[in-house]
């Protein structure tokens, strides 16, 4: 037994978790047969050197039998939903070939990977339109992590997630490899992607019915795509890459008999000390990589995970071999660098909710600056939500192009379990929550909320990584570009064009 505390609770403000909105979806068991878990296989590379990763990411409309009758209309990438897996190793130059099979455009968005933008990072700024394809390189330069690929073409991100266009992706590295963590992939070593879908008749989903402008959210959970999922255990310890990949659901985790287990990794990686808990919240896009220990249980036990009260996966325990294996108090160090002298204090507040979010009184334009920092320089940045205390929402604070530390929240400690490298955080009504951040790549990148609704819905700003001696122009996209090329593509005049996000 380890002499580590044992959390728990969720941490974050009760009065402004999801349940308490006058929208909320509450999830519902789902009544159909449980299924195995779907894992994501792994993208084949198209070749790989000693130094060098090739692939293709494609783009695509498909169908899935989700529910008994219908398949269900969906979008993936190399596959009909969601994803592959795309593995990429530290220290190696990346090329892939974006490839969009749409029938619209969409843009590749790398969550969580230091790459520069606003190209590679793929937000809006780079449309890839149907039946084109470009080509991306970057050098990976990041510890390992579990990060995500998602559709960001604004203001349509947020349909385009909807219907599929998301998928994870996980760095490697020497240092990881090393600690004595599962590390199978697909056998102990799983990703856990959970999102929420409202099915319509003839079991489809339809975006537009369900839309609400504080985030759509649907009443069945979907594991990895799975409707009512189980997964068969064979090895005492699992490692769950959890990604709260849903629209607006935040997910309040527990396993059943509130069994005990270990935090490893954050968004950005390795945690510096693992953190114990029964209970543990990820608000959108927030990743958690945890271990499971099963030594409790024997074969015929199933371990429940619920999120509140209901419960989204099964664990079916089957034979396992005994695994003595500690977990070390001290995982990794995590990179802290002091701030510049003199640097300013940026500040970011989130406000309102509905249609009047906002960031610094602002909707998003694509062709407006907000900040700026110079690269390799280290900044505070405060993060606000203003909304109210007792009715308010968590909105949680994502920026593209860095992993930042969570300095802390109203002045305190930030929570025990956000110690290490970060790009999304939860913000609660009435704090501001201080952000270490630095940067490694020239670019403009998006800063924005990622309840993806309040991102299409304007809750989105921009800033500028510079180099005073290496000045640049960027070609910024503009709305107007992207709004008739999404109704050439619909066959419906600009007018006519229904997204959302847009009007607000
Ligand atoms: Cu998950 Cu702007 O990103
Ligand atoms: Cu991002
Ligand atoms: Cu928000």
């Amino acid at each position: 037994m380890s002499n580590r505390k044992v959390y728990t609770d969720y941490f974050f403000d009760e009065p402004a978790y999801n349940t308490h909105d006058g929208g909320y979806v509450p999830l519902v068991e789902p009544t159909t047969p449980q299924q195995p878990l779907r894992i994501p296989e792994l993208l084949k590379p198209d070749k790989e050197t000693a130094s060098d990763m090739y692939y293709t990411v494609t783009a695509q409309a498909g169908e899935v039998q989700l529910l008994p009758g219908a398949k269900t209309e969906t979008w993936g990438f190399n596959a009909p939903l969601l994803g592959k897996t795309i593995l990429f190793k530290n220290g190696k130059t990346i090329h892939i070939t974006l490839k969009n099979d749409l029938p619209e455009l969409t843009t590749f968005h790398w969550h969580g990977l230091n790459v520069p933008g606003p190209v590679t990072d793929g937000g809006c700024h780079a449309p890839v339109y149907p039946g084109e394809s470009t080509e991306i390189q970057f050098k990976c330069h990041q510890p390992a992590a579990t990060l995500w690929l998602h559709a960001h073409p604004c203001p349509s991100t947020a349909e385009q997630v909807w219907k599929g266009l998301a998928t994870m992706v996980v760095v490697k590295d020497a240092v990881e490899d090393k600690l004595p963590f599962p590390h199978h992939y697909g056998i102990d070593d799983i990703p856990l992607i959970l999102q929420d879908r409202r099915f319509h008749e003839n079991n489809q989903w339809d975006y537009l019915a369900d839309y609400d402008p504080d985030g759509v959210q649907g009443p069945t959970p979907l594991i990895n795509g799975t409707v009512n999922p189980y997964f068969d255990v064979t090895t005492q310890r699992l490692r769950l890459r959890l990604l709260d990949g849903a629209n607006r659901r935040e997910w309040r985790l527990h396993f059943s008999n509130d069994l005990k287990f270990t935090q490893i990794a954050s968004d950005g990686g390795v945690l510096p000390e693992p953190v114990d808990f029964t209970h543990l919240m990820l608000t959108c896009a927030e990743r958690a990589e945890v271990i499971v220990d099963f030594s409790g249980y024997k074969p015929g036990d199933v371990v429940t995970l619920y999120s509140d009260d209901i419960p989204i996966a099964h664990f079916r325990i089957h034979e396992f071999a005994p695994d003595h294996t500690k977990l070390p108090n001290h995982l990794v160090d995590i990179p802290d660098p002091e701030v510049t002298a003199n640097a300013p204090v940026h500040q970011v507040v989130m406000s309102g909710m509905d249609e009047e979010v906002m960031i610094n009184n602002q909707k998003f334009d694509m062709q407006r600056i907000d900040d700026r920092q110079q690269v390799g320089k280290v900044e505070y940045w405060d993060i606000s939500n203003t909304n109210d205390k007792a009715s308010g929402m968590v909105h949680p604070y994502h920026m593209h192009g860095t992993q930042f530390r969570v300095i802390s929240r109203n002045g305190h400690a930030p929570y025990p379990n956000e110690n290490g490298l970060k790009d999304t955080v939860g913000v609660n009504p009435g704090e501001t929550v201080r952000l270490k951040v630095w940067f490694e790549h020239l670019g403009v990148y998006m800063n924005h909320c990622h309840i993806i609704e309040h991102e299409d819905g304007g809750m989105m700003a921009q800033f500028e990584v510079y180099d005073p001696d290496h000045p640049k122009k960027y070609q910024l996209m503009d709305m107007t570009t992207l709004m008739n090329a999404f109704a050439k593509e619909r066959g419906v005049k600009v007018s006519d064009l229904h997204i959302p996000g847009m009007d607000m």
